[in-house]
């Protein structure tokens, strides 16, 4: 076939070429730019031809991108969350959407872990005191921070990445708690931990970590009101979505020292701005969203990523479909 004949996929973002090498005989690829989120003027242009979209988690896709790809017959989501994308919208129009998710799971639990085990150390201002000279002798009382072994974890969702970070906090032998919408006896009896109340987490946790997906019940989770309830020593690590936590109301609970620290690989919005408080305030700690930053994991993202792509423009099953009813 000619490359005028294949049909003609959108890339929101440019990813590296070896990691899209399977589709080079089965599409066109027009690429966005680097370094922005969102899809480019020149990309909208192209909606109507395009017959597939490869989309990240800073594109939004919803009826105004929809109305305008007519002809598109698969999207699919270089992610695992699907908060960028209206699901029903799509189904309403027959298009499967393809996610990754699974394969970032050990990744982000890592993450997950070193965020916990910095911030609980207090290892950024540790590091930066000795980078400046401000350490002068070993200090009996200086840089401490909390032992693992011993306190409580309080997990939010008990999913995929949940589960992962619950076995690897057994490991430092954190006692864990969690919430989720059902019990998981499984790992209830191997790790000894259990189920209980939101606000019996609050209370309890020593360390809070959050692994729920971005829905209208988990929007705005941890407000001001959460923060009051936790313990005045504890940490929130929350490498899920920047919306869970309301960004004002951590910045004031961390100020005021309701609660002791913060590390955050996602924020609301992302990029935080850089003159954000939080930014300024020591006890917090923020990357900017590397949960599944390997390269591993993010070579098996781009290649389930495009097999989802490719079975949508042949109108078969993909192999990970977020909206299975859409073959109903
Ligand atoms: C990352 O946040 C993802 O959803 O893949
Ligand atoms: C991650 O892989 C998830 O979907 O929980």
């Amino acid at each position: 076939m000619a490359k005028t004949e294949l049909p003609l996929v959108l890339l929101t973002h440019p990813l590296p070429a070896e990691w899209l090498a399977s589709l080079d005989s089965l599409c066109r690829m027009e690429v966005g730019e680097a370094g922005r989120g969102g899809i480019s003027n020149r990309l909208m242009r192209l909606l109507p031809e395009a017959r597939g979209l490869i989309c990240l988690l800073t594109d939004r896709i919803d009826e105004g991108v929809l109305a305008k790809a007519s002809h598109l017959k698969v999207v699919s989501n270089y992610a695992a969350g699907l908060d960028n994308i209206d699901l029903p919208a799509c189904t309403r129009r027959g298009i499967p959407v393809g996610h990754t998710p699974g394969i970032l799971t050990a990744a982000t639990a890592d993450l997950t872990m070193a965020l916990l085990l910095a911030a609980g150390r207090g290892l950024f201002p540790a590091a930066s005191d000795a980078r400046q000279g401000i350490w002068k002798t070993w200090e009996p009382a200086g840089w401490l921070g909390t032992d693992l072994e011993g306190a409580c974890l309080g997990i939010v969702g008990l999913g995929h990445i949940g589960s992962a970070v619950a076995r690897r906090a057994a490991g430092f032998g954190l006692r864990i708690i969690y919430i989720n919408s059902e019990p998981v006896p499984e790992l209830e009896n191997t790790l000894n931990m259990h189920m209980v109340e939101f606000s019996q987490l609050l209370v309890e946790s020593d360390f809070i970590s959050l692994h729920v997906p971005l829905t209208p019940q988990t929007r705005h989770l941890f407000d001001r009101q959460a923060f009051r309830l936790m313990k005045k020593t504890a940490i929130l690590v929350n490498t899920a979505r920047g919306a869970i936590i309301v960004m004002d109301d951590l910045a004031e609970a961390l100020q005021n020292g309701w609660i002791a620290g913060a590390a955050l690989d996602v924020t609301d919005p992302e990029p935080l701005p850089p003159d954000h408080i939080l930014y300024s305030l020591p006890n917090c700690l923020i990357v900017p969203h590397i949960g599944s930053a390997t390269y591993g994991t993010r070579h098996r993202m781009a290649g389930l990523a495009c097999r989802n792509l490719v079975a949508g423009l042949v109108g078969e099953r993909l192999p990970v479909c977020a909206n299975p009813e859409v073959y109903a």
